[in-house]
C-alpha cells in the first residue's frame, strides 16, 4: 500500500480511458468514499476529449501488424501520454476543481494490441497485451500519482488481462435479489453477470464479440460517417441472414469464457469482408448496417444462451453502457431478444453510460494504491486476483 492512501475519507480520483473505438479520451472525476454497505461514489465531472485529426488513423495503422511501425508506436506512446494528461485537466475543470485537489489518477491508456492467448516460445509461455499513453508523462504533467498499465499483472498471472471492469461492476451494481447483467457497448461488447447477492467469485464476465466495431466500419464505408447515429439507418434495412451466419461462424463465439477480444479479430479486415460480400449481393447501405447491427445483437443473445443462462437460469435486468447505449435501434433489438430481462442504461441507475468505463479505472486505481486486487480470476482466467497497474510518482 502506498502511504497516505489508506484513508477512509473521501478521495477525488480522475479516471482516463480510450477504448477500442479510438474515438477520444473519456475523462471522469469521481469522489470515492466508504459507506456501511460498500463504496459511495459520485461523478463530479466528465468530458470526452476528441482525438486530434489523424490520430485515430495513426492508431489504426500502428495497431495492425501489417502496417505498424516501431518508431510510430514509440512516438504515439508519449504523444498519447501528453493528450491523456490534457484530458485530466479538462476533466478536473469540468468538476470545478484544480489539479491540486485531485488525489489520484487511473489511466487505462489505448490498447494497440491484445494477444490474450498464451503462446510458448523461448522456453516461456505467456499472453501479451499493450496499452500506450505513458502514465509517467501523466504523473509529471499533473503532479498527481498516476496508476497505468492495469492489464499486465493479470496477464502475468496467466489471465487475459481483460475484462477488468467486472470487479467495479460487482462493487457498484450487485443486488440482493436481482440477477443483473452489465453490458458495455464500446468497440467490443463486454458482459458482466452478477447473480443475486453475489460473492466476487460468482461473477461471470467476458467479451461477447463486436459491439460498435463492425457497425462503425460499415458506416464509414457506406455512409461516410463515423457511426450510424441512433441506429437510424440500420432500422430501415433488413439483415442478410447468411452474412450474419458467416460472421457468427468465427470460432471465438463458441469458445467458453474466460475470453476477450479486440480489433485483431473484428477490426477492419472482418468489416471489409462483410462490406464486399454485401455489395456483391447488391445489399443497400441500410441492409448492410442492419446486418452489422444484427451480428452484434445475435452474438450477445447467443452468448447469453450458451454461457450465462446455464449458470444463472434467469436474467432480471440488463444495464447497458458505452457509446452503443445511444443506439436506440440496437437497444430495442436487445430488449426483444433478451425478453423478459428489463433493459435499461447505466444512466437510469445514476451512472453516466459514457463515463462508466473511465469511472471504473478511477476505482481500480484506488484499489491499487491500497494494495487491493482489482481483477477477478473468473473473468480473466488468471490463477489468482492481482493488484493491478504500475504506480508513477510525480516530482
Ligand atoms: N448517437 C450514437 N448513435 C449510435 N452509436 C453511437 C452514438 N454515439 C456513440 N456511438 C457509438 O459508440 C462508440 C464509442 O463508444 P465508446 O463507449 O467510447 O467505445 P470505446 O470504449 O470502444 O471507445 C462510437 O464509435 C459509436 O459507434
Ligand atoms: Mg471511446
Amino acid at each position: 500500500m502506498l502511504s497516505g492512501f489508506h484513508t477512509t475519507q473521501d478521495r477525488r480520483i480522475i479516471g482516463l480511458m480510450s477504448g477500442t473505438s479510438a474515438d477520444g479520451i473519456d475523462a471522469a472525476v469521481i469522489r470515492l468514499g466508504e459507506k456501511d454497505d460498500g463504496l459511495s461514489l459520485d461523478v463530479l465531472g466528465f468530458d470526452t476529449v476528441a482525438f486530434p485529426t489523424g490520430l485515430r488513423h495513426g492508431l489504426m495503422e500502428v495497431s495492425d501488424s501489417k502496417t505498424g511501425r516501431i518508431d510510430e508506436l514509440s512516438r504515439l506512446h508519449f504523444e498519447l501520454g501528453e493528450l491523456f494528461a490534457r484530458a485530466a485537466y479538462i476533466a478536473a475543470d469540468s468538476a470545478g476543481l484544480t489539479m491540486e485537489e485531485i488525489d489520484l489518477i487511473g489511466s487505462h491508456g489505448q490498447t494497440v494490441h491484445h494477444l490474450p492467448e498464451r503462446v510458448g516460445r523461448f522456453g516461456v509461455e505467456t499472453g501479451a497485451t499493450l496499452q500506450i499513453g505513458d502514465p509517467s508523462v501523466i504523473a509529471q504533467r499533473t503532479g498527481v500519482v498516476t496508476v497505468g498499465d492495469f492489464r499486465a499483472a493479470d496477464v502475468a498471472r496467466g489471465g487475459q488481462g481483460a475484462p477488468l471492469v467486472p470487479y467495479v461492476d460487482f462493487l457498484l451494481f450487485r443486488h440482493p435479489e436481482k440477477v443483473r447483467a452489465l453490458l458495455n457497448l464500446g468497440g467490443i461488447a463486454n458482459l458482466t453477470v452478477l447473480p443475486a447477492d453475489p460473492k466476487p467469485e460468482d461473477v461471470l464476465a467476458f467479451d461477447t464479440g463486436p459491439a460498435n466495431m463492425l457497425i462503425d466500419a460499415v458506416a464509414r464505408a457506406e455512409l461516410e460517417s463515423d457511426m450510424d447515429a441512433d441506429g437510424a439507418t440500420a432500422r430501415l434495412g433488413r439483415p442478410a441472414e447468411y452474412l450474419v451466419a458467416d460472421v457468427l461462424a468465427i470460432p471465438y463465439f463458441e469458445r467458453p469464457p474466460p475470453k476477450s477480444t479486440g480489433r485483431e479479430l473484428f477490426g477492419d479486415r472482418c468489416a471489409s469482408d462483410l462490406v464486399r460480400a454485401g455489395r456483391e449481393a447488391g445489399l443497400s447501405s441500410a441492409d448492410l448496417l442492419a446486418t452489422a447491427t444484427e451480428i452484434t445483437v445475435r452474438s450477445i443473445e447467443d452468448a447469453c444462451r450458451r454461457f450465462v443462462m446455464p449458470v444463472v437460469t434467469r436474467l432480471d435486468e440488463l444495464i447497458v453502457s458505452g457509446g452503443g447505449a445511444r443506439n436506440g435501434f440496437l437497444l430495442e433489438r436487445l430488449a426483444r431478444v433478451l425478453a423478459p430481462a428489463e433493459v435499461s442504461t447505466s444512466d437510469d441507475h445514476g451512472l453516466s453510460s459514457d463515463a462508466k468505463e473511465a469511472v471504473a479505472f478511477a476505482v481500480l486505481a484506488d484499489r491499487t494504491v491500497r494494495g487491493l486486487p482489482g481483477s477477478l480470476p473468473g473473468a480473466t482466467g488468471a490463477d489468482r486476483p492481482a493488484v493491478l497497474g504500475k504506480i508513477c510518482l510525480p516530482g
